[in-house]
């Protein structure tokens, strides 16, 4: 475990007193007093962070000056409205784990045209009940090398295609004024090949080809490669590319154009920081770390989840803490349940890494629930889910702009009793359509010839068997698969965390395979699910009886439930139930005398469940209310049952 004594230490604050006087004399906005007892209060452990990463660096105090100036510089050039909402978020404490805050992440370009467009969407969102807004990246990024904007090749203008910083920051004004939060990324692991730093990098200069993972020979990409998983394979095998123009070898573990930036420098450490500490300064209220798990990287390893990845990442969010704390950090690591954890920090980093994390686990789960119709993969997962520290909170999603990988462990499915090879198999078959008795449309992304491994994209629609059966015009069809889909958010919008949202699937939107026909898309079938909105068409979400309207109305009924609900907030206040059926997944939400028993049957089938499976977990009251369908029931005895319909579900509150 890593351990960094907190201590005061007085050379370390006259250290930091000389570089506060010395600002105080240049260009910017006096460092305010908040700012300069954070500052101090954090400087032994910016230290003690920042030594274990780069101790051995012949300018390792000289570069610590550097860091606490850019800090300094961050919070000057903060704008005074942000200082405002900093206070307010720091007085009310963990403001990320209320169940007030529903998100939706979308596409500027595919969800409106760009960002002037967005403006005049904002009454779409309040109408459905989402008051965050993740917007995917903005930032200038190659047309046809971009991997849909997470190739940037300048972290400081927003790409044309979308408008202008302006346009940015006269939409977070608005969102603000509308009392909406912002997400928005921070490709952190890479730069486009087209970033300034990767020109010079090419163009010979030694000091940015540092930034970079740059070999002359391949005996070190050789070293590398024997232990470093594949991320894409079909499409970008290994992970080096030659650059012809400098005659050397760049680490790209993603795509060939995103090169790999190299953390082991410390300058680009800072650099990184400084474009963090420009990214909150417009307003963000929460960051997604893109791709955390790659950011440290050691010949031998697979360079994923590394303790020096943990260790930047609580340097940086350390950073944060003092020049922009109305910001929280969002680790988008998509790693094994128990790697995921760690993200949250340990040991006396217990919540102090990222506030936030992607609950993909939970989501895979509840895509090999709907499959099989068999829910003791999810019992099995819980108690390692469960481990997560308070304070911190989950993103909880069905769908994103990602494929789904089935990243549960072996254990978890032998626990449940299946063969982790053949039911992997089974899922995969299942929504790539292949499978006989499947009616979902999705196809299989990354398929590593190698090991068999491959993820799943889809839309949610599609995945529930809504493109089949409006294919097959088969009405009942088309109810199941809007139960499926109702049931699936339903779930993922109860169980604690933020729940996010992707844009369309409030609208059922199916596949979208126009991407095929276009070169910068064509290798990628993650396009399939990332639909352009045809705003003509969504008008039919107020025309009764239409797809559009049933599914539109049910997820902003949920959403209205839940924010009511403030026991649906993150306080550890979970608990999972044993149904007795193996086809229901039930949960426990309370807070003080308060409960809601949520139950969803993932079962073709009605499902029956015991009086029992509820008594189990405590007493009840004789009357239970659904607040979904809005019926009231009478709790039998323990040998009765309550029944759910095939997909249905239950929200059942002891508070009538
Ligand atoms: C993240 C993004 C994904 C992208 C990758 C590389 O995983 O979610 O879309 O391809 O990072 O930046």
């Amino acid at each position: 475990m890593i351990n960094v004594p907190i201590v005061y230490r007085h050379s370390l604050h006259q250290q930091i007193t000389c570089i506060l006087e010395e600002a105080s004399t240049g260009e910017y906005r006096q460092p305010d007093t908040s700012f300069i007892t954070r500052l101090t209060a954090n400087a032994t452990t910016l230290q003690g962070l920042f030594h274990e990463l780069y101790g051995d660096h012949p300018l390792r105090d000289h570069l610590f000056e550097d860091l606490i100036r850019t800090l300094i510089r961050g919070h000057s050039s903060r704008p005074a409205v942000m200082l405002d909402r900093d206070d307010r978020k720091l007085d009310e404490g963990h403001w990320f784990l209320s169940s007030k805050i529903t998100g939706m992440s979308l596409y500027v370009d595919r969800f409106c045209g760009d960002l002037r467009g967005m403006n005049d969407r904002l009454s779409y969102f309040k109408e459905l009940g989402v008051n965050l807004l993740h917007l995917m990246p903005l930032f200038e990024s190659p047309e046809g090398e971009s991997d849909g904007g997470y190739a940037v090749s300048d972290f400081r203008r927003v790409d044309p295609r979308f408008g202008t910083l302006e346009d940015l920051r006269m939409l977070q004004e608005r969102m603000l004024s509308e009392c909406m939060y912002l997400m928005m990324d921070i490709v952190f692991n890479h730069t486009s090949h087209h970033h300034d730093w990767a020109q010079r990098a090419k163009a010979g200069d030694p000091e940015y080809q540092d930034f970079f993972y740059m070999f002359q020979h391949r005996t070190m990409p050789d070293v590398f490669d024997a232990d470093m998983p594949e991320i894409f394979p079909e499409s970008a095998p290994g992970n080096f590319t030659w650059v012809e123009e400098c005659g050397k070898w760049v680490m790209t573990v993603f795509h060939r154009y995103q090169w790999d930036l190299n953390y082991r420098n410390p300058r680009v450490f800072i650099e990184m920081l400084d474009t963090v500490l420009f990214h909150a300064n417009l307003g963000i209220d929460i960051l997604r770390i893109d791709a955390p798990a790659f950011i440290w990287k050691e010949p031998g390893t697979t360079c994923q989840n590394l303790p020096k990845a943990h260790t930047l990442l609580r340097l940086l969010r350390r950073c944060v803490a003092t020049s922009a704390p109305g910001m929280a950090l969002l680790g988008e690591a998509i790693v094994a349940p128990r790697d995921i954890m760690r993200y949250f920090g340990t040991g006396i980093f217990t919540a102090q890494e990222c506030d936030i994390a992607y609950n993909a686990t939970h989501m895979a789960l509840q895509w090999d629930a709907l499959a099989t119709g068999d829910t003791r993969i999810m019992l099995a997962a819980q108690p390692e889910l469960q481990q997560k520290p308070f304070g911190t909170t989950w993103i909880n999603y069905v769908r994103c702009h990602d494929d789904i990988g089935l990243g549960y462990t072996d254990e978890m499915i032998r626990q449940a009793g299946f063969d982790p090879y053949e039911h992997r198999r089974y899922i995969k078959d299942y929504y790539s359509g292949v499978h006989p008795g499947s009616d979902a449309r999705g196809a299989l992304f990354s398929v590593n010839p190698k090991t068999q491994d491959a993820r799943i994209s889809g839309s949610l629609a599609s995945l529930c068997g809504l493109e089949a059966a409006i294919a097959g015009e088969d009405a009942l069809s088309v109810d199941t698969s809007l139960s499926r889909i109702v049931m699936m958010q339903a779930h993922s919008l109860f169980l604690g965390g933020i729940p996010m949202l992707f844009y369309g699937d409030e609208v059922a939107s199916l596949n979208d395979y126009s991407y095929q026909e276009d070169p910068g898309k064509h290798y990628d079938n993650r396009w399939m699910h990332r639909p352009r909105m045809v705003w003509t068409s969504l008008a039919e979400r107020h025309r009764r009886g239409t797809v559009l309207h049933r599914v539109f109305t049910d997820l902003q009924r949920l959403i209205r439930i839940r924010r009511e609900q403030d026991l649906t907030g993150d306080y550890g206040n979970i608990g999972w139930m044993h149904p007795h059926n193996i086809h229901v997944a039930g949960y426990i939400r309370w807070l003080d005398a308060r409960k809601l028993y949520c139950v969803f049957n993932f079962g073709k089938e009605p499902a029956w469940l015991t009086w029992y499976a509820f008594k189990q977990h405590g007493a009840l009251p004789e009357i239970l209310c659904d607040l979904w369908t809005g019926n009231y029931h009478r709790v039998g005895p323990d040998h009765e049952h309550f029944i759910l319909p095939a997909y249905g579900f239950a929200l059942l509150s002891n508070q009538g």
